[in-house]
């Protein structure tokens, strides 16, 4: 949580000399006042809170090769081992975590899934493929160009992609699956 965070990374007389300047005690206090109420995510459990945490993952993962895709001079380095964890967390790691009908609260999972579980394991599937892809993808040159629109779902052509490319043919799979699968906030 931020909170623990944000006071973690304070030591006390910080925090003092804080509350005694106005503004900053009042920009720390309304700081701390947002941060206590938890996410839906802090109650969830079992399953559904495992799968929570994969899907954070790979947020995290995408976050992690968006910056280098972005930069001037990626490091195919830091997108390898991004790439490595997103794979691993796809797949099979990623469909074990959607047992038929776990949906209780606060899942956000659609009962759609277990209606369509070809479709929805293939997307699972594709996205494996594709963190494959981008660790021998990772230090292909971006183009700056958006791929194409039939571009074939196979190891051979991800490998040669512009790896900014294969990185939005990702993305596409994260958002084709939510669009379906998982509730509209
Ligand atoms: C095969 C389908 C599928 C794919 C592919 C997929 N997701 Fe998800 N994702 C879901 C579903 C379903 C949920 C809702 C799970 C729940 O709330 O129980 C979800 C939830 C999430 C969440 C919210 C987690 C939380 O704490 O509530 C994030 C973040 C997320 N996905 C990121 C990603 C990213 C990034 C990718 C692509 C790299 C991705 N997902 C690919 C199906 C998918």
């Amino acid at each position: 949580m931020k909170h623990k965070t944000l006071t973690g990374t304070l030591t006390f007389s910080h925090f003092a000399k804080m509350l005694l300047t106005p503004i900053k005690g009042a920009i720390l206090l309304a700081l701390l006042a947002t941060t206590v109420p938890a996410h839906a995510h802090d109650k969830a459990t079992g399953v559904v809170k495992q799968r929570m945490d994969g899907m954070g993952m790979l947020a995290g993962s995408m976050k992690a090769i968006a910056k280098q895709v972005k930069s001037p001079s990626p490091d195919p380095d830091a997108i390898a081992v991004a790439a490595q964890a997103l794979r691993d967390h796809a797949g099979a790691a990623m469909l074990e975590g959607f047992p038929e009908g776990s949906i209780e609260a606060p899942s956000e999972a659609r009962p759609e899934i277990w209606q369509d579980w070809e479709r929805f394991s293939k997307l699972a599937d594709r996205l494996t493929l594709q963190g494959e892809g981008l660790v021998l993808a990772a230090a292909n040159p971006p183009s700056g160009e958006t791929p194409a629109t039939k571009t074939p779902h196979d190891l051979e052509t991800y490998a040669a992609l512009p790896v900014d490319e294969l990185f939005m043919l990702t993305a596409k799979t994260c958002s084709a699956c939510h669009q379906d699968y998982r509730l509209k906030k």
